[in-house]
C-alpha cells in the first residue's frame, strides 16, 4: 500500500521531534499502522534555517515558507499543525479541512477556543481532527478518556498539566525559593518560555482542562467559561504552612461533575501530601481520573518536550493511517460523545463551586479575636476543620503583638467563603487581607 502522506506546518521543537522519531522508528511504526507514514512537505518561516537541522539524506522532503501551498497540496492526506497560536493556525486548519485533509494538532489553545467551529467543519467534511499531543504531551490521556474509560461516568479529573509551573512550585517547596527566583531558574533551564505568561497565569492548563472537560462530560469546548488563576500571587510562606499541615500546593486543572453543573477551574490547590499526585515533581505531568466503574486512575509522564510530544503526534498519525477509510459515522467521535448527543450541562461560575479552603490572616493577638472570626464562620454555615496559630510577634509599627492564623474549612460554597473573607477583613483586629487557597482531598 502507498504510504500515507503528511505535510507539517512548523518545524520547531514538536515538528522536528515528530520528524526525527518517525524516521527513527519508521519500520516498527509501519508494521503497526499497516502502511508507511511519510512527511513529504514542511512549511516553515525560514526554510534555509530548517534545512540545516533536517536529517534527510535522500531528500524526500521539500521545505517551503508558503504554508497555504502545503494545506492546498493534493498529494497530502494529513496536515500536522505544529505552529501554535489561534489566528493563522485556525485559518490553515479550516482550509485544510475544506480540502478534505485529516488534521493532527498539538495546539490546545486552538481547540479550547475554536474547537466547536473546527470539529463541526471536520464533521461536515468527514475528516479526523486528532489532538493527543494537545493535553499532557506524551501522556495518552485523550485516548484513555475517549476510549479506555468509555464505560464510565467520569466523576472528576484533577491534573498537573503544566510542567513549567510544576517545576516552579517544586523549586519553591523544596528549596524555599520565592516565585520570581524559581521562575528565573525555570527560564534559565529552558522549562519556561521567554514569555511565560500562559504557563504561570494558568491559561495553558485551562486550555487543557477545557478539552478534558468536553471529552469527559460530552459538552462543547468552552474555554470562556473556565476559571483561571495562576501561581504568580503564591507565597512561599503558604507553601511552608501547607506542608506543616500535611498538604502540598499544586497548580491543578480540575473538572468535576456535580448535581448543579460542571466545575472547570485551574488554580493553586492544597492536596494531601500523601497522595501519589502530590509527589509529582519537577516538570512532570500527571492526570488523576475518577470514573464511577473503574475508580481512581492515574497517568504520569512528560507533558512537553520534542520526543514526548512527538510520541503523541505520531500515535495520532497511526490512528489516522488505520482509520481514515472507516465510515466517519463509525469512527471514535472527536469529543468522545456523538456530536448530536452533546449535553448543554452548564459550566458553573466560580462562586458556585464547592471546595474546602485554606485561609491565612494576620491578627492582633488579643482576647476575643478568634471568637469574632469563628462567629463569622458559623453565621455563614462554614465549619472549621483545622486551625493553626503561629507564635506571636511584635508588628513593625509598634508594640502591639500580632499573630498569623491559618484556618482550614470543611467544604462550602465559594460564595460563602467570599462573604466570610469580606466580613473577617472588616474586623479592626485583622491586620492583613485574607489569603485564600482552595483545597481538594482527592479521595
Ligand atoms: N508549556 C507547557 C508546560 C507545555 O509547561 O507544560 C506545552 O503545553
Amino acid at each position: 500500500m502507498e504510504p500515507i502522506k503528511v505535510g507539517l506546518l512548523g518545524f520547531g521543537t514538536v515538528g522536528s521531534g515528530t520528524f526525527n522519531v518517525l524516521r527513527r522508528n519508521q519500520e516498527e511504526i509501519g508494521r503497526r499502522a499497516g502502511r508507511g507514514i511519510e512527511i513529504t512537505r514542511i512549511a516553515v518561516r525560514n526554510p534555509a534555517k530548517a534545512q540545516k537541522v533536517l536529517v534527510d539524506p535522500l531528500r524526500t522532503v521539500t521545505l517551503t515558507s508558503d504554508f497555504t501551498s502545503v494545506v492546498n497540496d493534493p498529494s497530502l492526506d494529513i496536515i500536522a499543525e505544529m505552529i501554535g497560536g489561534t489566528n493563522i493556525a485556525r485559518e490553515l486548519v479550516l482550509q485544510a479541512i475544506q480540502n478534505g485533509k485529516h488534521i493532527v494538532t498539538a495546539n490546545k489553545a486552538l481547540l479550547a477556543v475554536h474547537g466547536t467551529e473546527i470539529f463541526e467543519a471536520a464533521r461536515a467534511r468527514g475528516v479526523i481532527v486528532a489532538f493527543e499531543a494537545a493535553v499532557a504531551g506524551g501522556i495518552p490521556i485523550i485516548k484513555a478518556l475517549r476510549e479506555g474509560l468509555t464505560a464510565n461516568r467520569i466523576q472528576y479529573i484533577a491534573g498537573i498539566i503544566n510542567g513549567t509551573t510544576n517545576f516552579i512550585l517544586s523549586e519553591m517547596c523544596e528549596r524555599g525559593l520565592d516565585f520570581a527566583t524559581a521562575l528565573a531558574d525555570a527560564q534559565r533551564l529552558g522549562y519556561a518560555e521567554a514569555d511565560p505568561s500562559f504557563d504561570i497565569e494558568g491559561v495553558d492548563a485551562a486550555h487543557k482542562a477545557t478539552i478534558m472537560a468536553a471529552i469527559a462530560f460530552g459538552v462543547p469546548v468552552q474555554f470562556d467559561r473556565a476559571y483561571v488563576e495562576g501561581i504568580t500571587q503564591l507565597h512561599t510562606l503558604d507553601i511552608r504552612y501547607a506542608e506543616e499541615l500535611g498538604y502540598r500546593i499544586k497548580l491543578l486543572g480540575i473538572v468535576r461533575r456535580t448535581i448543579q453543573g460542571i466545575e472547570l477551574r485551574v488554580h493553586p490547590t492544597l492536596i494531601p501530601a500523601k497522595r501519589l499526585i502530590a509527589n509529582v515533581q519537577g516538570a512532570m505531568n500527571a492526570v488523576l481520573v475518577y470514573g464511577d466503574a473503574v475508580g481512581a486512575t492515574l497517568y504520569y509522564g512528560k507533558g512537553a518536550g520534542a520526543e514526548p510530544t512527538a510520541s503523541a503526534v505520531i500515535a495520532d498519525l497511526v490512528d489516522i493511517a488505520r482509520l481514515h477509510t472507516v465510515d466517519p459515522n463509525n469512527r471514535v467521535p472527536h469529543l468522545a460523545f456523538q456530536p448530536d448527543r452533546l449535553a448543554s450541562t452548564p459550566i458553573l461560575p466560580i462562586d458556585e463551586i464547592t471546595s474546602s479552603y485554606y485561609l491565612r490572616l494576620r491578627v492582633v493577638d488579643q482576647i476575643g479575636v478568634l471568637s469574632d472570626i469563628t462567629r463569622i464562620l458559623a453565621a455563614l454555615d462554614v465549619s472549621i476543620d483545622a486551625l493553626l496559630q503561629k507564635e506571636s510577634e511584635f508588628s513593625d509599627k509598634g508594640q502591639i503583638s500580632e499573630t498569623i492564623i491559618i484556618l482550614i474549612t470543611h467544604e462550602t460554597l465559594e460564595k460563602n467563603i467570599n462573604e466570610v473573607i469580606s466580613r473577617i477583613e472588616a474586623l479592626s483586629t485583622v491586620r492583613s487581607s485574607v489569603t485564600r487557597l482552595r483545597m481538594e482531598a482527592l479521595n
